[in-house]
């Protein structure tokens, strides 16, 4: 980077400023304390990176104004580029980025969206950052000793920042590497839990596979418990229904038992029947004479009695005026009547001998009136004969009755009247006692068959009842069985579920072992993997091959620091930089010490004299940036020295003075600070700087 153009508005001290630094090489910016200097080169590290002293940001604005500006146009890699830098107070940034090729007269914008963005393009192009830049090519006022005061670790910070081009591949290796290590620990890790899962359950083998041929025997014994149980209810159930069979053939015995009692009953009654008939009709035969002859005599006492009683008539009607002479005024007063009818009706029906009759409903009555008087005199007639005979009859009565006979033979017709029913059924008693016989006969061998079948039916029932009479106790037998059975299957279901759960394990456990072997594969694999990339990450770190990488550029940068310092001391002064030191509990430390000597000796920086120290101090700040120059693709072709010769006597300002110009054939431009007036004309080109009415100024003086 060669600055070409610096434009300053409001710029700090500065107000307006314009100057062209196209044909600066080695210039001395000179000018009074406070003239403004520091802030002139400052601005172009502030227009860079947007660094510099104030730690607001709106410090580079100059007091009183609103606003800022620093344009900065340089040459760098055979273009030339534009960064302009803006800051309104109190509000926000502005930074544009452009960049011009070597033939061209346009610019083009390379600012990206962002002022980080734009930032970081900034820092791309230049290969440096800020902090790079003010090791390499800014020597700001008095902070030449920045690096010689640094600790170990920093110095090795600068230079592992000049070399970061080389080295940044072995940052991202490094961190690849460690990002390997730390999956690779995760995958360990991951595997340890894994392994020792597979562990823990593969030390359940023993113990599952003893639980497992347990359960077996116990399932072997519940099979067997079941082959018995449905042995034994597969007979009770055969014989529950064998006595079932036999209960139905009870019933039917019973029932069969139960009408062959009924038929005997029958026969017993009709054997009494019989009997009954059979004794009544033998009883009847013995007492037949008797009864003939009480019939006979029935018979013939019936006939008086018949006799006594119309004796005994006629005599009651005879005694109770109904006698003959009764009958006789009756039959006498019913023809009188009738006369006086029959002459009442002729009279009153003359006609009644005449032809009308026979239409005259009136004489059709009188005519039979007429018949019914005839009639009634027929009757009279027989009336009065039957009186007559009457007559006689009832005085023969009234001699012939005699009540005590009638009551005498009314009792002994009494006694004997009872043998003519008896002598009616006597005539068939025989025939009907051979009949009773033969009847009871046929019913006596009827019954004997049916008691004999009886009996047979009994003993059957019997035997069935026996044989039925453990029925209830064979179901109860077949409900202990089949509960037995019911358990038993239960016992075979669990021990069969068990089983599936240890042979479901032990399939897990084969599982587990020959996953655990690929598991042991792969930690193999990994532990050998990791120690390779653990090696790796280490030769990565700053302290591997970075650190040999350094070491290697060491002897460089103590060649161009000893040659500068040579020259700025007179050749009496030299350095030595170690990388590696003796550790106090053994062992080598990597370092970044810088051992001073002059003809009296080595001895630590530290022991030396101020301008001594700025001597070693520029000599290596000096050589950090001819060897970030000679760095491929970082180009440094700026150095400022701001105020580095406050402790330096009159040689070594000439011997600076010397330095300065030969540097000229490192760095394209070379700008010396100094307010010492002695050192203004001491080199080519001067920038005089100064200030007036609290405004700076700065010009180019050829
Ligand atoms: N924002 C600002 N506005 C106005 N003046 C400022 C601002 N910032 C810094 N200054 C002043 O600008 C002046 C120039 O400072 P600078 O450090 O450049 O001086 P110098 O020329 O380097 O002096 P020296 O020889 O003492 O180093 C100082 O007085 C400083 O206080
Ligand atoms: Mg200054």
């Amino acid at each position: 980077m060669i600055p070409r153009r610096l434009t300053l508005q409001n710029y700090r001290s500065f107000e307006d400023v314009d100057l062209d630094l196209s044909g600066i090489e080695a210039a001395a910016i000179t000018g009074p304390n406070g003239a403004g200097k520091s802030c002139l080169a400052e601005s172009v590290l502030y227009a860079l990176y947007g660094e510099g002293r104030s730690s607001t940001v709106d410090g580079v604005v100059r007091l009183g104004e609103r606003e800022s500006s620093v344009k900065l146009e340089y040459l760098h890699d055979g273009a030339t580029y534009s960064v302009s830098r803006k800051r309104s107070r109190g509000q926000k940034s502005e930074l544009q980025y452009l960049m011009r090729g070597r033939d061209d007269d346009l610019w083009r914008a390379l600012s990206g969206a962002s002022i980080a963005e734009t930032q970081a393009k900034i820092i791309k192009d230049l290969a440096m950052d800020g902090a790079l830049f003010r090791h390499s090519s800014y020597v700001g006022q008095g902070d030449a000793a920045a690096f010689c005061e640094s600790t170990p670790a920093e110095r090795k910070s600068v230079l592992y920042g000049i070399l970061e081009d080389r080295l940044a591949q072995f940052g991202l290796l490094h961190e690849a590497s460690k990002q390997t290590v730390k999956a690779l620990d995760e995958a360990l890790a991951v595997a340890a839990a894994t392994r020792e899962r597979l562990h823990a359950l593969i030390a359940l083998r023993e113990s599952t596979e003893a639980a497992r041929s347990g359960v077996q025997e116990q399932l072997d014994l519940s099979r067997s418990k079941v082959a018995e149980a449905e042995a034994q209810t597969k007979t009770l159930r055969e014989s529950l229904a064998q006595h079932d069979a036999e209960l139905t053939r009870l019933a039917a015995a019973r029932t069969e038992y139960a009408k062959l009692e009924g038929e005997g009953a029958d026969l017993a009654r009709q054997q009494d029947e019989w009997q009954t008939i059979l004794d009544a009709d033998q009883a009847l035969l013995r007492e037949a004479e008797v009864i003939r002859r009480d019939a006979e005599a029935a018979d013939r006492l019936e006939a008086e009695l018949k006799e006594f009683a119309e004796r005994r008539e006629i005599l009651r009607l005879a005694q109770s005026g109904h006698g003959a002479a009764h009958i006789k005024s009756r039959a006498a007063q019913e023809r009188y009547t009738l006369a006086s009818d029959q002459a009442r009706l002729r009279e009153r029906v003359p006609c009644l001998q005449t032809e009308l009759q026979v239409t005259c409903p009136l004489l059709a009555q009188a005519n039979a009136s007429h018949h019914e008087l005839t009639s009634l005199d027929e009757q009279r007639t027989a009336a009065e004969q039957a009186e007559t005979a009457a007559l006689d009859a009832a005085e023969r009565a009234e001699a012939a009755y005699d009540g005590g006979h009638h009551a005498s033979a009314q009792a002994d017709y009494e006694t004997r009247v009872w043998a003519r029913p008896e002598l009616a059924n006597l005539a068939g008693a025989e025939a009907r006692a051979e009949g009773a016989k033969t009847a009871l006969r046929e019913v006596a061998k009827r019954r004997e068959a049916s008691e004999r079948e009886l009996g047979e039916r009994r003993q059957e029932c019997t035997d069935l009842e026996l044989k039925t009479a453990g029925a209830e106790h064979l179901a109860e037998s077949l409900r202990v069985a089949e509960a037995l059975l019911e358990a038993a299957r239960s016992e075979v279901e669990q021990c069969t579920r068990e089983l599936a759960i240890y042979d479901e394990r032990l399939r897990q456990v084969a599982e587990a072992n020959v996953e655990l072997e690929h598991i042991e594969q792969q930690v193999a694999n990994q532990g050998r993997t990791r120690t390779i990339y653990a090696t790796l990450q280490e030769a990565f770190s700053r302290d591997g091959i970075p650190a040999l990488i350094i070491d290697a550029t060491v002897p460089a940068l103590e060649e161009i620091a000893n040659e500068i310092l040579a020259g700025l001391s007179d050749g009496r002064m030299s350095l030595k930089l170690t990388t590696q030191r003796l550790k106090v509990t053994g062992g080598l430390a990597e370092t970044l010490d810088i051992i001073v000597a002059d003809q009296v000796g080595e001895r630590p920086y530290e022991d030396f004299s101020g301008g001594e120290r700025l001597r070693v101090d520029l000599a290596v700040r000096i050589a950090l940036g001819r060897l970030l120059a000679q760095r491929t693709g970082a180009p440094v072709e700026l150095l400022v020295l701001d105020e580095v010769c406050a402790p330096l006597d009159e040689a070594g300002e000439d011997a600076l003075i010397d330095c300065v110009m030969r540097l000229v054939e490192w760095f394209r431009c070379v700008l010396l600070i100094t307010h010492r007036q002695s050192l203004r004309d001491r080199l080519p080109q001067q920038i005089v700087v100064e200030k007036d009415g609290g405004a700076s100024t700065a010009v180019v003086v050829a």
